[in-house]
């Protein structure tokens, strides 16, 4: 992608030094295009988490270079444990985009199974590496297949320019390069087809507003900026010929969580007959997951509603000011779900694929499709299944005082000490409760049972004090790794 004519990733390791890890700092676009370098796994995980880059692919990229710097930065002897603890660490940082997670675990795998301080180091970098090459490559070929469909609409309309909307920005700047959704627009570009984008604002972080139009402008595709709320309007009009979006997270049976408002412009999109097309690397797919409805939501500080930043044009200075009077309470879901009906295909790097588990089975039958629930039995004998779960997010079953009443949530841990744990829930937990959480690394869970201690409100929500009774020897280790990733990130030694 080129800024001012001049080709850039959005993360690269220092040419001068490979131990300094660069990226654009999104937070500061359209307004100043900032390089920040990542020098330590404590830079990329606040980066990820602040937001400093995001976007799947490119949340992805960071990880793997996360681990990279958290190897570099590991004393000779305990390079994989370091790594066990820095996925952990990253894992938590944002919970939706599921290229984190399969990032973290390849350079783990990758480095786990190579002897030597110095060897696990460099494969370590090979990986982070690869691991960014392939996304800008598999980019590229989703924009080589998207643009079968777009020269289809262009001859329709016999050259007239195709009118492409868009949510939030599935573009260059949440991959390494190319994008996803953009992807095909820009090889129809480059196949000489005349296309126009209607960008959507994307509120509350205005993605669409500050990151797709200015990418747009910069690569000279004619594009206008709309609200969240007028593609509906611009459907119903004509003026919609194709609709194409991003993938955080894709289930094995074609659902789609992204951008909160997709669902949204799905269903408009639906009522009017226009194709609704998803882009996504193969990184994007959750293997282990069929439901959409269990794909982990991330909910975002309602202070990303409540105010806004732009540049000041008198200063000169980017400034944030508050939208609403004080006190107003706002909730900040960040993605939604759009159901694989609802989508006309799925263009991947290997052709596009119609939204369903035997179509997407049948174009990546090497990929291992696990069912990853696992049953368990309440002392009031309902049976619930918990899915396997990446570690930010700990699924949990609520059984009342009297046992009766069960309930199956999900929620984000905030502390873990050796006997238990704090966690964040959305959902009344009351003391005395009785929970049963599955913890653990991927391949690596255990099934505890815990009462709740202590439970407080702050800012609405609703924050629990867990203690485990008879933790099994497995459920300890996991639990010490836990312990330990959580000291190290809180006394910043990452
Ligand atoms: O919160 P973000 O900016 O990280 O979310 C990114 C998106 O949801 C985009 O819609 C994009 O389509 C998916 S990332 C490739």
């Amino acid at each position: 992608m080129n800024i001012n004519g001049h080709h850039f990733r959005t993360i690269w390791p220092d040419p001068e030094n490979k131990q300094n890890i660069c990226i654009i700092d999104q937070r500061q676009l359209p307004h100043q295009f900032v390089i920040e370098t990542l020098t330590c796994l404590g830079d990329s995980i606040k980066a990820i988490k602040d937001m400093h880059v995001r976007g799947a692919g490119l949340i992805g990229a960071t990880a793997g270079f996360g681990m990279y710097l958290a190897a570099i930065n590991a004393p000779d002897h305990a390079v994989n444990e370091k790594l066990e603890q820095a996925a952990i660490l990253l894992n938590m940082s944002r919970p939706t985009a599921r290229n984190l997670g399969w990032a973290v675990a390849r350079v783990l795998t990758a480095v786990k199974k190579i002897d030597g301080e110095a060897e696990k180091k460099q494969a370590a970098y090979k990986t982070a590496c690869e691991i960014a090459d392939e996304d800008a490559a598999f980019c590229k070929q989703i924009g080589l297949h998207g643009l079968d469909l777009i020269a289809a609409i262009s001859r329709e309309k016999k050259g007239e320019p195709v009118n492409i909307l868009t949510h939030c920005n599935a573009g260059w700047l949440a991959f390494v390069d190319h994008g996803s959704a953009t992807a095909p627009i820009y090889a129809a570009r480059d196949a000489g087809i005349a296309v126009h984008v209607w960008v959507d604002e994307t509120r509350p972080w205005n993605q669409g507003a500050k990151l797709t139009a200015w990418e747009l402008q910069q690569e000279g595709i004619a594009n206008t900026l709309i609200t969240d709320n007028t593609g509906g309007h611009l459907m119903q009009n004509g003026m919609v010929d194709l609709v194409i979006v991003g993938s955080d997270r894709t289930t094995r049976a074609g659902d789609v969580a992204n951008k909160i408002g997709t669902y949204l412009k799905a269903l408009a999109a639906h009522d009017n007959n226009i194709p609704f097309y998803v882009a996504l690397p193969s990184s994007t797919f959750d293997w282990e997951l069929e439901d959409g409805a269990k794909i982990p939501i991330e909910q975002r500080s309602g202070d990303e509603i409540t105010s806004i930043s732009g540049m000041n044009d008198t200063t000169g200075k980017i400034e944030t000011v508050r939208l609403v009077a004080i006190g107003t309470q706002a909730v900040n879901y960040s993605f939604d779900v759009t159901p694989a009906r609802l989508i006309s295909g799925l263009i991947t790097e290997r052709g596009i694929v119609q939204a369903n588990k035997e179509a997407i089975h049948a174009l990546f039958p090497d990929k291992k499709i696990t069912d990853s629930r696992i049953t368990m039995t309440t002392s009031t004998e309902h049976r619930h299944f918990i899915r396997k779960n990446s570690l930010h997010l700990l699924d949990y079953l609520i059984i009342d005082k009297d046992g009766l009443q069960t309930t199956y949530s999900m929620g984000r841990t905030l502390d873990v000490s050796e006997n238990g744990l704090k966690l964040e829930t959305t959902q009344k937990i009351s003391k005395g409760d009785t929970l049963l959480i599955t913890v653990g690394l991927e391949n690596d869970l255990v099934d505890l049972r815990g009462e709740v201690v202590h439970t407080e409100i702050v800012d609405e929500r609703y924050i629990s004090g867990i203690e485990f009774q008879d933790i099994p020897a497995e459920g300890k280790r996991i639990f010490k790794k836990y312990a330990e990733a959580f000291r190290s990130m809180n006394t910043n030694n990452t």
